[in-house]
């Protein structure tokens, strides 16, 4: 097993430690959990993607302790960067950048680009500071799966494979950081998150495009991930009733998370309860399909909220729960 402890400043320095020597750590953010190794260390960083599962030519965020440090780890910063920075950073952002040459392929997969991350997490700030470096950190989940949003979440996901996981309670935000290309002409917005392109385009002046250069590399562009263990189905709000009823009388166990108000009390349907309100459904969010999972279901019906907020990026994550499969 993995050892899990309190991240306090013990923890955090012991974390530290294992990250100098090569190992690897999970810790909080204000997302969801990270799975840290140190970025300039290609041993190390072999070790993430294999404890991930995750193929090499995927890359991988790049964490720094603060926001002046930018400027070593990409080549240009322009102006919509800097911009972007001075608001969202500390925060749930992540910026695409013309690498420097302190990025190695092992980090990026090739790409002449690099994404780089300043959380706005206490714990994942402290780590980033005691370690001195830059800390490249997946979502602490496995390869395609649902992101960790507690420390018990990440033991389930990668037991041995990690050696310390700081347990820093929930994870605020819920679902993972924006990321915003801003290597190209136009920024554009690559995946959804708490910082919102309403709120990116009034920074920018100027609004964003969406997705569109989403190359397969970019694992979290692929159809299907974020996906629980059971089949996802998306429909309208007004079809998860009869939709669930349907697939029960089939002989499926289904969990539909929906409003309390559904008051589904059915034969072979569990309701999980959303919380009203999109950032408190984003919170949740990966817990429910965790516990959909738990319970052993074959399907979870559900709707998508308004692609508004974020809105837009839960709307995103159960679209590529509902994806297709291999
Ligand atoms: O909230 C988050 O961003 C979390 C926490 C731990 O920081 N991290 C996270 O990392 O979600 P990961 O590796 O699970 O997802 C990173 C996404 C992937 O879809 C990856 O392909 C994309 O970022 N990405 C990384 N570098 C990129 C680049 N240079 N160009 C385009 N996409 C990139
Ligand atoms: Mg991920």
């Amino acid at each position: 097993m993995s050892k899990v402890l309190k991240a306090d400043a013990a923890a955090i320095g012991e974390a530290a430690v294992i990250l100098r020597r090569g190992g690897l750590v999970a810790f909080p953010t204000e997302t969801v959990y990270g799975l840290g190794a140190d970025a300039e260390n290609e041993t190390a960083m072999r070790a993430l993607f294999a404890a991930k599962g995750r193929p090499a030519d995927h890359p991988v965020i790049v964490h720094l302790a603060d926001a002046a440090l930018v400027d070593q780890f990409a080549a240009k910063v322009p102006d919509a960067a800097r911009k972007l920075a001075a608001t969202f950073w500390p925060g749930p952002m992540t910026l695409v950048l013309p690498r420097s040459a302190r990025i190695s392929d092992f980090v990026t997969g090739g790409l002449e680009t690099v994404g780089l991350r300043v959380p706005g997490h206490p714990v994942a700030h402290a780590l980033l500071t005691e370690f001195g470096g830059p800390i490249a950190a997946p979502s602490a989940n496995r390869f395609g799966r649902v992101s960790c949003t507690r420390a018990e979440h990440v033991v389930a996901e990668l037991g041995a494979r990690v050696e310390l996981i700081l347990d820093g309670g929930e994870c605020k935000v819920g679902v993972e950081s924006t990321i915003i290309d801003v290597s190209g002409k136009q920024p554009a917005i690559l995946r959804p998150g708490a910082v919102t392109a309403e709120q990116a385009a009034t920074v920018l002046r100027e609004s964003l495009t969406a997705g569109s250069k989403s190359s397969p590399r970019v694992s979290g562009s692929l159809p299907s991930h974020y996906a629980p263990k059971a089949r996802v189905e998306l429909v309208e709000a007004e079809e998860v009733v009869s939709r669930a009823r349907k697939l029960a009388s089939q002989g499926q166990k289904v969990v539909v998370i929906g409003p309390a108000s559904l008051q589904l009390t059915d034969r072979g349907i569990e309701l999980l309860i959303a919380p009203r309100g999109d950032e408190s459904l984003a919170h949740a969010l990966y817990s429910l399909l965790r516990q959909a999972d738990e319970l052993g279901c074959d399907v979870v019906v559900t709707s998508a909220p308004e692609e508004q907020g974020i809105g837009a990026a839960i709307a995103d994550r159960l679209r590529r729960a509902a994806g297709p499969r291999d």
